[in-house]
C-alpha cells in the first residue's frame, strides 16, 4: 500500500480499528502497544486472516515507534477504558498522559500526519494531542460524532423497522452526556423524523443516543464499547486517505464557530487529505445554540481540571 495508518493501542478499539483499515485495504497498518506481545501477536494474527479475507494490507505489531515513520494517520486508542458506575470523564489524569506521551513519540516520527484522537474523555483529550503535536487545527480530529450519529441512526433503524441506509443524522456537541443530537437534521430517505415519530418516541431515542455508551458498559461490565467506535474511526480514516471530502460530524477545535472558542466539540466538518477542509456552520435554533454552549462549557470544564502546560 502506499498509504501507512499507525494505531496506538492494540486493545478492544484500537486492534478492531487496525482489522477494519486491513480489510478495507486502506493502508500498510502499524499497532502499537505499551504491553509486549500484545500488538505483535494481533498484528501476526491479523495477517494470518489475509489469505481468508483476501486482502493484501500489512501489518505489523510493535513496542518500537520508528515502525510508525512517515505515517499519514494516526489513530489515538491508548489508555484505559470505562468501567461500570464510571464515567468518561473519570478517566481523565490517567488518560491525559499516557496520550499526551503516545502523541509526542509519534508526531516525532510523522510530522505531517492526520491525528484521529479515539481516547475518552474524548473533547479533552483532542486538546492534549492537539497541545502535544503542536500541530495547526486541520491535523486533530476527534472520533464522537460518527459514532453518536451511528447509535441514533441504529435506534431509530430499529424503531421505523427500515434501512439503516436510508437514515441520515445528525450530532453536535461534546462526547458525553451533554450531546446535541439535532432531530431537525435527522431523516429518513429525506424526511425529517420530525414527521415520522411523536416528539415523546424521539426524545426517548435522543436519551438512548446520550447514554449510548453507558449502555454498552453496562451490559459489557468489563470494558466499554469498540465495534462501533472502531468502524467510525476506520470510516473517518477513509475520508482522510482517499480525499473523500466526506461530511461528518467531528470533534475540531472551535475558533469562533458557533460562538465556542478554544475547546475541541462536536460539528460538521469536510474530511479529506489534510484534515479537516472546512468547518460546516449550519442554522440552529436559539434552543439548540443554548444546547451546543452547556455542552462546550462541560468540555471546558473538565479541560480546567487538566494542567496542560505541566
Ligand atoms: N502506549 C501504548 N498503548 C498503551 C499505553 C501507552 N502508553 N497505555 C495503555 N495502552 C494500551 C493498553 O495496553 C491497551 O492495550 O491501550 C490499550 C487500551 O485497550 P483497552 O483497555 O481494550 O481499551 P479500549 O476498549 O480499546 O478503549 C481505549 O478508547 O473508546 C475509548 O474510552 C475508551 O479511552 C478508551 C480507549
Amino acid at each position: 500500500m502506499d498509504k501507512k495508518v499507525t494505531v496506538i493501542g492494540a486493545g478492544h478499539v484500537g486492534a478492531t480499528t487496525a482489522q477494519r483499515i486491513a480489510e478495507k485495504e486502506l493502508a500498510d497498518v502499524v499497532l502499537v502497544d505499551v504491553v509486549d506481545g500484545i500488538p505483535q501477536g494481533k498484528g501476526l494474527d491479523m495477517l494470518e486472516s489475509a489469505p481468508i479475507e483476501g486482502f493484501d494490507t500489512r501489518v505489523v505489531g510493535t513496542q518500537d515507534y520508528d515502525e510508525t515513520r512517515n505515517s499519514d494517520v494516526i489513530v489515538v486508542t491508548a489508555g484505559i477504558a470505562r468501567k461500570p458506575g464510571m464515567s468518561r470523564d473519570d478517566l481523565l489524569n490517567t488518560n491525559a498522559g499516557i496520550v499526551h506521551s503516545v502523541v509526542k513519540e509519534s508526531v516525532l516520527r510523522s510530522p505531517d500526519a492526520i491525528i484521529i484522537v479515539v481516547t475518552n474523555p474524548l473533547d479533552v483529550m483532542c486538546s492534549v494531542a492537539k497541545k502535544a503535536s503542536g500541530f495547526p487545527r486541520e491535523n486533530v480530529i476527534g472520533m464522537a460524532g460518527v459514532l453518536d450519529s451511528a447509535r441514533f441512526r441504529a435506534f431509530l433503524a430499529m424503531e421505523l423497522d427500515t434501512s439503516v441506509q436510508n437514515i441520515s443524522a445528525l450530532v453536535l456537541g461534546g462526547h458525553g452526556d451533554s450531546m446535541v443530537p439535532l432531530a431537525r437534521y435527522t431523516t429518513v430517505a429525506g424526511i425529517p423524523i420530525t414527521e415520522l415519530l411523536p416528539q415523546k418516541t424521539i426524545d426517548a431515542l435522543v436519551q438512548r443516543t446520550r447514554d449510548g455508551g453507558a449502555e454498552i458498559v453496562g451490559l459489557l461490565k468489563a470494558g466499554s464499547a469498540f465495534y462501533a467506535p472502531s468502524a467510525a474511526a476506520a470510516e473517518m480514516t477513509e475520508a482522510i486517505l482517499k480525499d473523500q471530502k466526506k461530511i461528518l460530524p467531528c470533534s475540531v477545535h472551535l475558533m469562533g464557530e458557533y460562538g465556542v472558542e478554544g475547546v475541541f466539540v462536536g460539528v460538521p466538518v469536510k474530511l479529506g487529505a489534510g484534515g479537516v477542509l472546512e468547518i460546516l456552520e449550519i442554522k440552529i435554533t436559539e434552543d439548540e445554540k443554548r444546547l451546543l454552549h452547556a455542552s462546550a462549557d462541560a468540555v471546558r470544564s473538565t479541560l480546567n481540571k487538566l494542567d496542560l502546560d505541566g
